[in-house]
């Protein structure tokens, strides 16, 4: 779907730039989105947000210990630490 008219620039445009972690103001300078009349400014600010906050790959974190885990890899039970005795 077209979101910017003006700059013919369509959602699935924005939502790439946002899943390469750009935001908002860098997406609008890189593509030109919401620069002439402005009309689809909330639109575009509403593709950026959902696809940065919400998309499954966007917040994946490697565990860098691996005591620590993730839902992904969860730590090895031979890795995890006892109780001190
Ligand atoms: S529709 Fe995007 S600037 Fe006009």
């Amino acid at each position: 779907m077209i979101v910017c008219v003006c700059r013919r620039i369509s959602d699935r445009e924005i939502a790439r730039h946002a899943r390469a972690g750009l935001g908002f103001d860098e997406i609008q300078f890189e593509l030109g989105v919401a620069t002439q009349c402005g009309q689809c400014e909330g639109c575009a600010r509403d593709v950026v947000a959902q696809c940065s906050g919400t998309c499954p790959t966007a917040n994946i974190k490697l565990a860098t210990n691996p005591l620590e885990g993730s839902p992904w890899n969860p730590p090895s039970p031979s890795l995890q630490l006892s109780p001190a005795a």
